[in-house]
């Protein structure tokens, strides 16, 4: 295993990238209507990353993926490819995963968005998602153990009834899509990795209403829950810095939240 620590002008394109994942983010978001196709969904986004921002978008033909975004709509989980057939529908909730590499570096992105009335159960869901990614990003500083990570995020989504999805994890991104190390988002095993300046890693809980399992489907890339509750996951890039941490993908809408009072 080998953890690339990042120099200051990687890390200045990493931000980049990442910016500009966080961005289609902000700029999808006025398109999550009823009605409109995952696929449609999917078009909007490459056209403007290929065509505004001039980069590329890094899930496309990685490993055969044969979209340009991760679409995951209710039980899926994540990897979920878009379709014409795919509507979303009033109450269902969706992830859209944004992976941007521009100028030799990658940033990795997610959230998850509301469409019109969703019930108390999967708002709650989305928002321990999202707390719990908070709450693992508020203890990163020099010298804190990784696996603290996982055990931060299981520890708050258990407290909530909800369970940690374990056949998927975070990773270093940098100068590759995926590199070392593996980010855990439940409590495993202390490798003795100890949190250093100048890492940046992905963290990316999904988390399930019912049990952790899931399965891969006939495609071969949509991941869906076992027992076909709903599913949720968000996902920052993060840098270690020489106090604490700062979020690469942070979006203008999250500037405001008290983050660190979580
Ligand atoms: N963006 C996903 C992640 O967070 C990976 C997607 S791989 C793809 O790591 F091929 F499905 F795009
Ligand atoms: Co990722
Ligand atoms: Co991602």
């Amino acid at each position: 295993m080998k953890i690339l620590i990042k120099k200051s002008k990687e890390i200045k394109k990493i931000h980049k990238s990442c910016q500009l994942a966080a961005e289609v983010l902000e700029m999808i978001e006025s398109f999550i209507k009823p009605g409109i196709s995952t696929e449609e969904i999917n078009n909007i986004c490459h056209n403007y990353i290929v065509n505004i921002q001039k980069a590329i978008p890094a899930a496309l033909g990685y490993k055969g993926f044969p979209k340009s975004v991760c679409i995951s709509k209710n039980d899926i989980v994540c990897h979920g490819i878009s379709n014409k057939n795919e509507l979303l529908n009033n109450g269902d909730i969706v992830n859209i995963d944004v992976t941007i590499l521009y100028d030799g570096y990658y940033g990795d992105t997610s959230k998850m968005f509301l469409v019109g009335d969703v019930s108390v159960k999967s708002q709650l869901l989305c928002l321990t998602a999202q707390k719990s990614l908070y709450k693992a990003i508020n203890i990163l500083k020099p010298g804190v153990r990784l696996y603290k990570i996982g055990q931060t995020i299981q520890k708050y989504v258990e407290s909530k009834k909800f369970s940690v999805v374990r056949n998927y994890c975070g990773h270093g991104i940098g100068k590759n899509f995926h590199e070392d190390p593996q980010i855990l988002h439940y409590l495993a095993y202390d490798y003795e990795i100890i949190l250093k300046p100048g890492m940046i890693f992905t963290i990316e809980p999904m988390i399930n209403i019912g049990n952790h399992d899931v399965y891969l489907t006939n495609d071969k890339w949509t991941v869906k829950t076992t027992d076909k509750t709903n599913s949720a996951q968000y996902e920052h890039t993060v840098l270690i810095n020489e106090s604490s941490s700062q979020i690469l993908t942070i979006r203008e809408e999250e500037k405001n939240f008290k983050i660190k009072n979580l």
